[in-house]
């Protein structure tokens, strides 16, 4: 089954072409990876999935319907963002952050509370739930978002950069953490600078550059293809 299908996707800032009609399909329960440079329209893409980016063009199907407004809305409940950017509510705490997050997907009450101590266990951060958010360090805040990001228990969940400014172990608890929501059957769609990353957590990765996909296939088949490891497919493909 079908989680995620992009048609041709196009998206022009101005006159400037972010994306260039990218086609792609994501399976469900598959880990999807999109590597690129900086600049390459991996956010932009990211964002029109989870419905925050209107494409310019072309045509984008979640759980096998094609997105419309009201279509839109329904999948939003099952799709859970970890955005690139740092969006946190500096004003609040911990547990409000993650409470007025979980209002937006009708969690309130004795249930909210609930699924925010689990997820706070989750990535250890429990011993923080009343502290400001501002007293966090950046790799916890990262962390915090993680969680945020899987308040509403999604199907498919999309991160932009997870791992970014994290320190190894940090990252390694977080890898774990994708690890067991794959095992849990969720569609995982990722971006990532780390080729280590990629490797260890992708199905399958697409490598992008200038608002293009240029490839689409397996860490291992890209590495037989094109003679070398990821990084070394990835520098020779995104060079120029
Ligand atoms: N809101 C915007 N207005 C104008 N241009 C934008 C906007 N958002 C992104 N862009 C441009 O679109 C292109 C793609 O940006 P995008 O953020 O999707 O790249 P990215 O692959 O996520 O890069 P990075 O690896 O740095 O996060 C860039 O050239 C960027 O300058
Ligand atoms: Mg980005």
């Amino acid at each position: 089954m079908s989680a995620v299908k992009g048609i041709n996707l196009t998206k022009y800032y101005k006159n400037f072409k972010a994306l260039d009609a990218v086609n792609f399909e994501i399976t469900e329960g598959e880990c999807f990876g999109f590597l690129g440079p900086n600049g390459a329209g991996k956010t932009t893409l990211m964002g029109m999935i989870y419905g925050f980016i209107e494409p310019s063009e072309g045509e984008l199907i979640l759980f096998n319907k094609k997105v419309n407004k009201t279509t839109m809305a329904e999948a939003k409940y099952k799709i859970g963002v970890i955005p690139q950017d740092n969006n946190l509510d500096p004003d609040l705490s911990v547990l409000e952050n993650l409470i007025v997050y979980a209002r937006y997907f009708d969690i309130t009450g004795q249930k909210a509370r609930k699924r925010v101590t689990e997820l706070l266990e989750f990535v250890s951060l429990n011993e923080w739930l009343n502290a400001n958010v501002r007293k966090l360090s950046g790799g916890m805040q990262r962390k915090l978002i993680f969680a945020r990001g899987l308040i509403n228990n999604p199907e498919l969940i999309i991160l932009d950069e997870p791992t970014t400014g994290l320190d190894p172990r940090s990252r390694r608890q977080i890898w774990d953490k994708i690890e067991e929501l794959k095992h849990s059957g969720k569609t995982v769609i990722l971006t990532t600078h780390y080729m280590e990353e990629a490797e260890k957590l992708c199905d399958r990765i697409a490598i992008m550059n200038k608002g293009k996909i240029l490839v689409v296939d397996t860490p291992k088949n890209l590495s037989l293809k094109f003679g070398g490891n990821l990084e070394y497919v990835y520098l020779n493909m995104t060079e120029g």
